[in-house]
């Protein structure tokens, strides 16, 4: 099945939580309002809200509570894109000037907060102990996924394990989150639950390895926001982890990416990177993640459900945005 096919499929229910994002965004302040609408009309892939669709409704009728739990991840999602461009100090953002671009990282700051905040609020109105557990545990790790990215800026001495470590806790755990939580406020099966968790998981993996490789390879105008970015500010991705590993290859990149590097010396990197063959090798680790996730749907009962988790697995691959 198709990624644009899924889409069509849960449009009716994709327009609903859009409705709640619109309605629960919503702020009084002026400036906080209209930060937090360019970011929700620029769009955006919606996936962690069709993952908890999926897994929530399947065949089965609309459910408020799963729309609510899809609302608050993605308003999550938001929060942390918002807090990451200050970070990574990015100026587009789904192909929109970035919160901190328009008014400034002390605004982007508190935007940021406003959502994570505004999120809560939704996810509170879902009656469900373990729903809040799980998710305040999932922001407490992500946060420590994105610190400790800033710490390791530059560290040639972290290894691939480090990397898998901090996407783990920065972008899988939130995919994981979409897809259990979605399954648990929609009734599914304790080991349908936990069987969809370890999916989202290897699915969460390998998006954030193609984010990382779309870095390298993808265009601006299509993924909507920058590239190339991640080695210029010494966020060591896979690939370049990869060809670091690499005899020959390591020192120089060790010689060439550290704090103060001249923008000649990061194309040379870059263009290292490259000829290394290490992005085809990330890829393959892509590839294998998505392998274990396709293989984690055979514990999903539902083959509905099966199918178009498959289908979004094919796409996260292909994606070019
Ligand atoms: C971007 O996430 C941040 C990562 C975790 C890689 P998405 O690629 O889902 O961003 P949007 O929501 O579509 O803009
Ligand atoms: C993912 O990392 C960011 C979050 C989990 C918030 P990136 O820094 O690679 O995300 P993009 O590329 O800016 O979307
Ligand atoms: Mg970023
Ligand atoms: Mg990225």
């Amino acid at each position: 099945m198709e990624f644009h096919e899924i889409y069509l499929l849960y449009r009716h229910e994709l327009d609903r939580v859009e409705r709640l994002l619109d309605e629960r965004a919503h702020a009084d302040h002026a400036d906080l309002a209209r930060a937090g609408r360019t970011l929700l009309e620029a769009g955006g892939k919606r996936i962690r809200p069709l993952f908890a669709l999926i897994c929530g409704l399947g065949e089965r009728e609309w459910s408020l509570d799963v729309a609510k739990i899809a609302a608050a991840l993605e308003m999550i999602h938001m929060a942390t894109l918002v807090h990451d461009d200050v970070i990574d100090r990015a100026d587009l953002r789904r192909g929109k000037p970035t919160v901190r671009k328009s008014y400034g990282n002390l605004a982007a700051m508190y935007t940021g907060d406003y959502l994570f905040a505004r999120a809560i609020q939704l996810l509170a109105e879902v009656d469900n102990l373990e729903v809040h557990r799980l998710m305040a545990r999932g922001i407490v790790l992500l946060c420590e996924g994105e610190i400790e990215q800033i710490e390791d800026f530059y560290n040639w001495s972290q290894g691939v394990m480090t990397y898998l470590r901090r996407i783990h806790r920065k972008t899988a755990l939130l995919i994981s989150l979409s897809c259990q939580l979605g399954a648990m406020v929609g009734g599914a099966s304790a080991r349908e639950v936990a069987a969809l968790a370890r999916f989202g998981h290897a699915v969460g993996m390998a998006f954030q390895i193609v984010d990382d490789l779309l870095d390298f390879t993808g265009a601006a105008e299509i993924v909507g926001k920058p590239v190339g970015g991640d080695l210029r500010q010494g966020n060591l991705t896979l690939p370049a982890l990869l060809a670091a590993s690499r005899p020959g290859i390591g020192e120089r990149l060790r010689d060439l990416v550290r704090e103060g590097m001249r923008e000649e010396e990061a194309e040379e990197a870059i263009r290292l990177i490259v000829s290394s063959g290490a992005l085809e090798d990330a890829e393959r680790f892509a590839e294998r993640y998505l392998e274990k996730a396709r293989l984690l749907l055979q514990g999903v009962s539902r083959e509905a459900v099966r199918e178009q988790l498959m289908g979004l697995t094919s796409f996260i691959l292909r994606r070019q945005y």
